[in-house]
């Protein structure tokens, strides 16, 4: 096997609203992912026609608001993560901290040091932070009051944010990303946009006006961040669903590349070459609008092309199958992306298609599209754990996941791919985004807490602990 690069960044990634709980401690206000209620229906919920986002505890349980209170247990969990070897910690800042509203001109000074404390704890270790501006958890003020990211006051609500913590933290932090997964919107814009069908997700010119606010708001937090310190590198995060034609049909073949462009492609090409690709006005046409009716101002375009990101964040958890040419095909479950089963892939539990050597093929990708470095922040497999008398979960499962995926990434380095790090995503058990489940576990630590709330909240470490621990240390050599 390849070896990895000897500074190669092993971690773990996390975001604030799946682990912090303390939704309404020190001044923090809520974010639309507190108002997401549990279970699988959670999207169906907010997609009610009329749905108004106010939080109803007789109807709904709210399993972020209590996370897995890594708020009061930071240091306990981050003392685990260096116990594993942990080089770097991707984890993200909840905005409706530092901004309980969003729209305030000064910033909560208690919720900035709840981020102090965390940074300190990581830089305690030798553990680097990796920090994502904003993870699906934009306060819900700016949803309710002014509509989601479809509204260009945006910009100037996430610059300012984006300017306090970055002047703060930029010191300390090297690794930033701007906006977690931007490209999920196209399929599920309630997250990354705050839009639902009673504010405007089923018009797709909304979307596309939100994402266009997006990148003009993540190109000044990229001018920023590059004025306070030369070698700092700001990415930006893809949800990559590696894609392919379900047969050599050429039908099946263009639509893949149609579907490769729409979703995996688009939000790239704009964050990393600066520049709307070519092919933005056949996209836009498909869904019945142009670029020119968007609204975009005088200087974006220019400030788009002046700060292109430094590396390409991703997710990657599973690849999709595109076929046009034959209806009655099953169609697959996924990570907020769709198509049909592919007969060569098993799925996990949640029917996500598993597929290492899709990851090998999207290192590939990105890396050769745009000759950046990129960095797989989130890989993992979500499971159904089951602990033992002695709370202990012997999952061979997740780590014949994640060693397969590892030697997918040790193949791409051998093709050529520069790859800056590997952080597994929820290294430690938390609230799933799609189902707002604790069951669904993807951590090397198990957490006791079950999906109704109930569970002493302890941490125990699992069989893949011990084995991460032992690929970090040497290296990715023992798997
Ligand atoms: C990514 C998100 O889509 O996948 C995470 O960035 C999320 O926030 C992760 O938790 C896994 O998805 P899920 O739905 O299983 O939690």
């Amino acid at each position: 096997m390849t070896k990895f690069p000897k500074n190669f960044l092993w971690g773990g990634a996390t975001a604030a609203n799946q682990l912090e709980g303390a939704f309404d401690e020190d001044g923090k206000g809520l974010s639309i992912a507190d108002a997401l209620p549990g279970g699988r229906e959670r999207f169906s919920i907010v997609n009610q026609p009329n749905f108004d986002w106010k939080i109803d505890n007789a109807k709904y349980r709210y399993p972020n608001h209590l996370g897995i209170d890594h708020y009061h247990r930071y240091q306990e969990d981050i003392k685990l993560f260096a116990e594993m070897g942990f080089k770097c910690y991707r984890f993200s800042i909840a905005w409706s901290r530092i901004f309980p509203n969003g729209d305030e001109s000064e910033p909560n000074e208690a919720g900035l040091k709840f981020y102090d404390k965390l940074i300190d704890e990581c830089l305690k270790y030798n553990i680097q932070p990796v920090i994502t501006i904003s993870h699906y958890e934009m306060p819900l003020h700016l949803v309710t009051e002014y509509g989601g990211w479809k509204n260009r006051k945006l910009i100037g609500f996430y610059e300012n944010y984006a300017s306090v913590v970055l002047n703060r933290y930029a010191k300390k932090v090297k690794y930033w990303m701007t906006f977690n997964e931007i490209n999920s919107a196209l399929h599920f814009p309630v997250m990354g946009q705050g839009l639902v069908k009673s504010n405007g997700a089923d018009d797709k010119k909304n979307i596309y006006q939100a994402w266009h606010n997006q990148f003009v708001a993540g190109a000044k937090a990229v001018k920023i961040a590059h004025s306070l310190r030369s070698d700092l590198m700001i990415g930006c995060m893809i949800l990559y669903a590696t894609t392919y034609a379900y047969d050599a049909n050429p039908e099946n073949q263009l639509a893949a590349l149609k579907e490769n462009q729409a979703f995996n492609e688009f939000c790239g090409d704009v964050q990393v070459r600066g520049t709307y690709p070519a092919y933005t006005e056949s996209v836009m046409n498909r869904y019945g609008f142009s670029f020119k009716d968007l609204e975009v101002h005088d200087g974006d375009l220019e400030l788009l092309k002046e700060n292109p990101v430094d590396y390409i964040g991703f997710s990657y958890y599973m690849s999709t199958a595109v076929n046009v040419t034959d209806k009655n095909l099953d169609s697959a479950n996924g990570n907020l992306v769709g198509g049909v089963k592919n007969p060569f892939l098993k799925a996990s539990d949640w029917g996500w298609q598993i597929d290492p050597t899709g990851l090998r093929i999207a290192l590939n990708e990105l890396y050769n599209r745009y000759q950046k470095p990129v960095f797989v922040v989130e890989n993992g497999l979500g499971a159904v754990d089951k602990p033992d008398e002695n709370n202990f979960v012997q999952d061979d499962y997740r780590i014949n996941y994640l060693r397969q995926h590892i030697e997918a990434i040790s193949g791409a380095i051998s093709d050529g791919v520069d790859v800056l790090g590997y952080t597994p995503w929820g290294c430690i058990d938390l609230v799933s985004a799609s189902t707002g489940q604790m069951s669904k576990r993807y951590g090397f630590i198990y957490v006791d807490l079950d999906d109704n709330g109930k569970g002493t909240l302890n941490r125990y470490k699992k069989a893949s602990f011990n084995w991460y621990k032992k690929v970090i240390s040497t290296n990715g050599e023992e798997l």
